[in-house]
């Protein structure tokens, strides 16, 4: 009998991914994108307007045609539809922030290997210094994903019983305008650092929200929480967090909840044995070279933060995007 070595697919179909997401992230920062929304434009012309060189700039765009995010006519490039919506600078639902975001990722991830023989994350200082964000940046790159997640949850979410709800680690706030938007009786308070509350205030002031939106400014980790709520909702926060501190933060989120009030935890959540799925688990190294304790977490996980926050598990509701919301309630 012969025997049949596996397939190398499943290996080529992996180690020259790279490639794609580095000549998409290459585009945007370049400006290629907001530069051809002014103009079609050839590759000599293009090089001079963002000021590259005509080899590099041809070879680039050639690889954008074949990613679908540029058209070709003869010698002439152009946006396709996706870069029209997505990649220029007034795009109608602009990427650009999560993709610089994300390029910075990207170097982080160069130094994966350090960060699993060390158990810490990669240094600030191998990342490079233009791509280095403060904290308005980095909500700008939330609000790009979630413009529409914040949609998506509002529709999942019953709240019409709910006068007042915190938002902590509300980031720009969009899912609290949402909520606010959908449910008029709602008075939400946004919790995090200063800057990213200028950025948040500035969308509150653009959906004409201000008297029902209001502002704590804090750190979850070692600040009290201000006031009694119906509901605390925490998007994307725990997997910033250890094991531990994300415990004691739903401890003080449970003491902050008025009678019967609900907590709603939304993030990317890993099966019980924590090997997928694979976004998640991918995920997870993500948060291994960005943060000191981050990490993924389960459902069951989830389920004992409110056990030892005397609450009892109500429902856990998937929704796009990979992300789960998990809700308990005040006993
Ligand atoms: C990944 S963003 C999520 C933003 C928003 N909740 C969302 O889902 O789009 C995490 C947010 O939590 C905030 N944050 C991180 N650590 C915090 C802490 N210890 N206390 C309060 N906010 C914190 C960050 O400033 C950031 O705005």
């Amino acid at each position: 009998m012969t025997h049949c070595p596996p397939s190398a697919d499943p290996i080529d179909a992996i180690y020259d991914r790279y490639r794609d997401a580095q000549v998409l992230f290459t585009g945007s920062r370049l400006g290629v994108f907001s530069t051809l929304a002014r103009k079609a434009m050839t590759a000599d012309e293009l090089a001079v307007a963002i000021q590259a060189s005509p080899r590099g700039t041809r070879i680039l765009c050639d690889a954008l045609v074949s990613l679908e995010l540029l058209e070709k006519n003869g010698t002439v490039y152009r946006n396709s539809a996706v870069a029209l919506q997505y990649l220029t600078d007034d795009a109608p639902t602009p990427r650009s922030a999560i993709l610089r975001h994300s390029a910075r990722l990207y170097e982080r991830w160069a130094g994966l290997s350090h960060a699993v023989k060390t158990g810490q994350r990669v240094p600030e200082t191998w990342i490079s210094p233009e791509l280095r964000e403060d904290e308005r940046e980095h909500a700008l790159a939330m609000a790009d994903v979630a413009r529409s997640s914040a949609q998506e949850a509002a529709e999942h979410l019953d709240l019409t019983d709910v006068k007042s709800l915190i938002d902590i680690g509300c980031g720009p706030g969009l899912y609290s305008i949402e909520f606010a938007r959908r449910n008029p009786l709602l008075h939400a308070t946004l919790f995090d650092n200063e800057k990213t509350l200028e950025i948040a205030r500035h969308n509150v002031e653009q959906a004409g929200l201000e008297e029902r939106i209001h502002y704590q400014v804090g750190d979850i980790l070692t600040d009290e929480l201000r006031g009694k709520f119906d509901f605390v909702f925490i998007s994307n926060l725990i997997h910033s967090f250890s094991f531990d501190q994300n415990a004691a933060m739903v401890r003080k989120c449970a003491a902050s909840l008025k009678s019967r009030g609900r907590i709603c935890i939304k993030d990317f959540l890993l099966n019980p044995d924590r090997s997928g799925p694979k976004w998640q688990a991918l995920f997870a190294v993500n948060m291994l070279v960005n943060t000191e304790y981050g990490d993924c977490y389960t459902l069951e996980e989830i389920q004992q933060w409110f056990r030892d926050a005397d609450m009892d598990f109500v429902e856990d509701i998937e929704i796009g995007n990979h992300s789960c919301m998990v809700i308990g309630q005040k006993k």
